[in-house]
C-alpha cells in the first residue's frame, strides 16, 4: 500500500511539476490531469461552496468547508473576495492531494467597489461601449480582489417590472438585450480569457426566467417553443456567441421540467446545437431545490437528474458531493458524465492561468492600485448620466438655471445614498456615494438659496411631515422632488404586486405640485414604477433608476444643464398593473383598436388605453432632431442580397446632443404572425447644433428573419415595412422592401 502511495505521490509530484511547463494544448492538459484524478477528486472540481457573506440561504460552517477543500472535494468557491481572503483560502486547496486551485466566483453585477448604475439603467443609455467599459472596469476591480469570476450578466428578457430581477437585465427587448449581454461578456472578460484585469462571465439565468409567472421571483414558466426562441433564447446565443465562459441555469421550471434538470435546455440547446463548450453552474441551491419542486425524489435523485441534464457545477447543494460517487458506482449515472462536467471546469481553470500561478490574482499592490483609481469614479459617473431618461419636461422647466434663487429639495431620496448603491452590490461604501443633496449643491451658484424638507419616508403611512415640505415649497422658485423605491425593494426575492411609487410619496407630490410652483421629478427605482398623477401633473421627470456611486453629480448635472440627456427607455412603462405583462412588440390581432372612441368588440381595455404610460424606447433631449430624406438603396431583394436604408438626422435646436435613432420591422403577412414593430438596429448618434449626418443601416436577409412554425430561422418572400423612429410610438420615417424568392 506504502509502495503504491509513494508512487501516486511520486506521479502527482511530477504532474505538478510539468504540467506549467508544458505547453501541450489545454485540452491534453486536462487529459493528462484527468487521468491522475479519483472519483471523489473529480466530483470535488463540481461541488462549490459559499463563504460567509452568503448570497442565499446558508447551511455550513467554514471549518467544515476549510477541511472539504483541503481533501480536494471543492472546486470553487463564491462569496470569498479580497487578496487576503482568496490567497488564505486557496492555500488550503494547494493542500489537497492534486493542488487544483480553486475557482473564486461573485456577484459583480454593477461593480465591485465602484458602484456604477444598476444594469438595467445602462440599458437606458444605449451606448454599447460605455456599457462595456463599465463591465471592463467592474471586473478590473473584482479581478484585482482576487475574484476569477462573475455571475453576471443577466441576460433575462424582462417585460413584468413587478418581478425584481428586472432590475438586473437590460429590459425587454430581444435586439436590444442581445447587443448588451455581448457588449457586457467582452467588457468582463477582455479581449481573452486569462488577463488579470479580466474575469469569466456567466449568462443566467438559462433559461426564460424573466417570464416567471405573475411576476413572482422562482415561479415556474410556461412558455411556447416559439416564444422561448424568438424572445427569451437570442441573449443567450448572443452571450455563447461572444465566448461567454459559463452560463449559470434558473430556479424556474420552463413547461414543467426545472431549468437545473432541463435537458433540452442544457444538453440539447446550449451544448448540443449551440456546440458550447463552457460550464453551466447551478443557481443557488437548485439542485437541491427539484425535490421541492416534486420532480425529484430526494437530494441524490435531484444529483442524477441535474448531471444528466448537464448542470455542470453544483452550487451550494451537496448534492453532487454526497451522491455522485455512489450513483456512478451503481451505475445509475454514466461516469462520462462527470468526466464532461469536470473536463468543462479544469478547462476554465487552466484557461485562466491558474495551474501556472494559482495565486495570480493575488497580488496586494495590484489591489490597492486598482481599487483606487481615481478614474473609475469618472468613468461610473460618466455611464450614469447617460443611463438618465428624461421622460416629460413641459415648457422646458429643465434645465434649471444655476442662478436660480430659490430652490427646493424635497422628498425622501433627496439625501439617501444607501438606495443609490441599488441592491446587488458586493459591500455597501456610502462614503463613497454622492448624494442628490450634494449634487445639487456642488452646482448651484453661490449665493442660490437650497432649501430641504424630507416630505416623508419611502414606505410611509402618515402624511405628518407634507406640512414642512409644502411650507418651504411655497417660498421657493422651483421645486425638485426625488421619490422612488429602497433599494431593498427591487432585485432578488423582491417581486411586488404593487408596483406605484410606494408610501405616501405621489400623495407628497400632490400636495407640492398644488402649490403651483413648478415641480420636477427625480424617480429612482429598480424597476418601471407606474405614476399617473406624476406624470399628468410635472412639469418635468427625470428617471433616474438607481446610477450607484456617482448618482447625485449625474443627475444634477442633467437638471442643470452640464449634460444633455440622451437615455431611451430599454423597458414599457405602464399605466395600471394590469397592463403587465407589457412590451411594444405588441400583435395586431383580429380586432385591433383603431380609434380610442371605437373599442366595442375590439382587443381593448374598458377602463385604460392599451397605449403604456411610457413606450419602449422613449426620452427627450433639450435639444430637437429631425428625420428626413429616408432612401433605399434596392426596394426589392433576394435573400442573398442587401439594401442600404438611409436617412438624414439633424439636430435643429440650440444645444448639442445625441440621439438614439430606431429602425423597426413589420412582416406585415407570415406563415405566423408577427408583432406589429421589432426593433432590428439602432445608433446613437451625437450632433451638434444644425448640424446633420446621414445614418445607414445595411439590410440584411438576417433583419427579415424568425422562427417559422418547425423553428426554423427563414425569410419569408413578401413584403416588409421598414421604420425610423425616435421611440416605438413615434416613428418619424417608412419604407418598405420586398424579398423576392
Ligand atoms: C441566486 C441568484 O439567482 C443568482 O443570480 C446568483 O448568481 C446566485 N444566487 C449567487 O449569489
Amino acid at each position: 500500500m506504502k509502495k503504491y502511495q509513494g508512487l501516486s505521490i511520486l506521479i502527482v509530484s511530477l504532474f505538478i511539476s510539468t504540467v506549467s511547463a508544458q505547453r501541450k494544448p489545454i485540452s491534453a492538459r486536462v487529459d493528462s490531469l484527468m487521468k491522475l484524478m479519483t472519483l471523489e477528486e473529480k466530483i470535488g472540481q463540481i461541488n462549490q461552496y459559499s463563504g460567509r457573506e452568503a448570497t442565499g440561504p446558508v447551511t455550513r460552517k467554514q471549518t467544515y468547508q476549510l477541511n472539504d477543500i483541503r481533501s480536494g472535494k471543492v472546486g470553487s468557491m463564491l462569496n470569498v473576495h479580497g487578496v487576503k481572503n482568496t490567497r488564505e483560502v486557496q492555500a488550503a486547496a494547494l493542500q489537497s492531494r492534486l493542488k487544483i486551485p480553486l475557482l473564486f466566483g461573485m456577484d459583480i453585477i454593477h461593480g465591485y467597489k465602484t458602484i456604477f448604475p444598476i444594469p438595467l439603467a445602462e440599458a437606458a443609455s444605449w451606448d454599447l461601449d460605455a456599457i462595456r467599459l463599465s463591465a471592463h472596469i467592474a471586473a478590473r476591480e473584482a479581478a484585482a480582489a482576487g475574484l476569477h469570476w462573475t455571475f453576471a450578466p443577466m441576460v433575462d428578457i424582462g417585460r413584468d417590472p413587478r418581478w425584481g430581477r428586472v432590475m438586473e437585465g437590460a429590459g425587454e427587448d430581444v435586439f436590444l438585450g442581445s447587443a448588451i449581454a455581448k457588449a457586457r461578456v467582452y467588457g468582463f472578460q477582455g479581449d481573452r480569457l486569462g488577463g488579470t484585469d479580466a474575469v469569466m462571465a456567466c449568462a443566467k439565468h438559462f433559461a426564460a426566467y424573466g417570464a416567471v409567472a405573475a411576476g413572482r421571483d422562482y415561479n415556474d414558466v410556461d412558455m411556447s417553443e416559439r416564444l422561448l426562441w424568438d424572445t427569451y433564447l437570442p441573449p443567450f446565443k448572443a452571450a455563447a456567441d461572444a465566448g461567454v465562459a459559463t452560463f449559470m441555469n434558473s430556479f424556474s421550471t420552463l413547461n414543467g421540467i426545472p431549468a437545473t434538470g432541463n435537458s433540452d435546455l442544457q444538453r440539447h440547446i446550449l451544448k448540443g446545437k449551440w456546440n458550447y463548450k463552457g460550464f453551466v453552474v447551478s443557481d443557488w441551491g437548485s439542485i437541491g431545490e427539484m425535490v421541492e419542486w416534486g420532480y425529484a425524489s430526494d437530494s441524490s435523485d435531484a444529483a442524477l437528474k441535474a448531471i444528466t441534464a448537464g448542470c455542470d457545477m453544483d452550487m451550494q447543494s451537496e448534492a453532487y458531493k454526497r451522491h455522485l460517487a455512489r450513483l456512478i458506482k451503481e451505475g445509475k449515472a454514466d461516469v462520462k458524465l462527470l468526466d464532461d462536467a469536470v473536463r468543462r471546469v479544469l478547462y476554465k481553470k487552466f484557461e485562466l492561468g491558474l495551474f501556472d500561478d494559482p495565486y495570480r490574482f493575488c497580488n496586494e499592490s495590484r489591489e490597492q492600485e486598482t481599487l483606487s483609481n481615481p478614474q473609475h469614479k469618472l468613468i461610473a459617473r460618466d455611464i450614469a448620466r447617460k443611463s438618465i431618461v428624461l421622460l416629460k419636461n413641459e415648457e422646458k422647466v429643465l434645465p434649471v438655471s444655476a442662478k436660480v434663487q430659490n430652490i427646493a429639495v424635497i422628498g425622501p431620496l433627496v439625501k439617501s445614498k444607501r438606495d443609490l448603491e441599488g441592491s446587488w452590490i458586493p459591500r455597501s461604501d456610502t462614503s463613497l456615494v454622492v448624494s442628490l443633496f450634494e449634487g445639487i449643491k456642488g452646482k448651484i451658484a453661490p449665493g442660490s438659496n437650497l432649501m430641504y424638507a424630507k416630505g416623508c419616508s419611502i414606505a410611509d403611512t402618515s402624511q405628518a411631515d407634507f406640512q414642512e415640505a409644502i411650507n418651504l415649497a411655497k417660498q421657493a422658485d422651483v421645486i425638485i422632488m426625488a421619490l422612488g423605491e429602497s433599494y431593498s425593494m427591487s432585485g432578488e426575492a423582491k417581486s411586488r404586486t404593487d408596483i406605484h411609487i410606494p408610501g405616501q410619496q405621489e400623495a407628497l407630490f400632490e400636495a407640492i405640485e398644488a402649490t403651483g410652483k413648478p415641480v420636477v421629478v427625480v424617480l429612482m427605482a429598480g424597476r418601471p414604477l407606474i405614476f399617473n398623477k406624476v406624470a399628468r401633473k410635472a412639469s418635468a421627470i427625470v428617471y433616474a433608476w438607481w446610477l450607484g456611486a456617482e448618482a447625485g453629480n449625474a443627475i444634477a448635472g442633467v437638471l442643470f444643464g452640464d449634460y444633455n440627456p440622451s437615455g431611451k427607455l430599454p423597458v414599457t412603462f405602464p399605466r395600471s398593473i394590469g397592463q403587465i405583462p407589457i412590451s411594444y412588440t405588441q400583435y395586431n390581432t383580429g380586432k385591433p383598436v383603431k380609434s380610442p372612441d371605437d373599442i366595442k368588440y375590439k382587443s381593448a381595455y374598458i377602463d385604460s388605453p392599451n397605449s403604456p404610460q411610457y413606450a419602449f424606447g422613449h426620452g427627450l433631449s433639450y435639444t430637437k432632431f429631425s428625420y428626413s430624406g429616408l432612401k433605399l438603396s434596392k426596394s426589392s431583394i433576394s435573400a442573398n442580397e442587401t439594401s442600404e436604408l438611409s436617412f438624414t438626422l439633424t439636430n435643429t435646436g440650440e444645444i448639442a446632443g445625441e440621439e438614439v435613432a430606431q429602425l423597426y420591422l413589420q412582416d406585415p403577412v407570415a406563415s405566423v404572425v408577427r408583432p406589429l414593430k421589432e426593433l432590428k438596429d439602432f445608433r446613437k448618434v451625437s450632433l451638434k447644433p444644425g448640424e446633420s449626418k446621414v445614418v445607414r443601416f445595411t439590410i440584411t436577409k438576417d433583419y427579415l428573419s424568425f422562427f417559422n412554425r418547425h423553428l426554423e430561422w427563414v425569410a419569408e418572400p413578401g413584403n416588409f415595412k421598414l421604420m425610423i423612429g425616435a421611440a416605438s410610438d413615434d416613428i418619424k420615417l417608412e419604407t418598405a422592401l420586398t424579398l423576392v424568392q
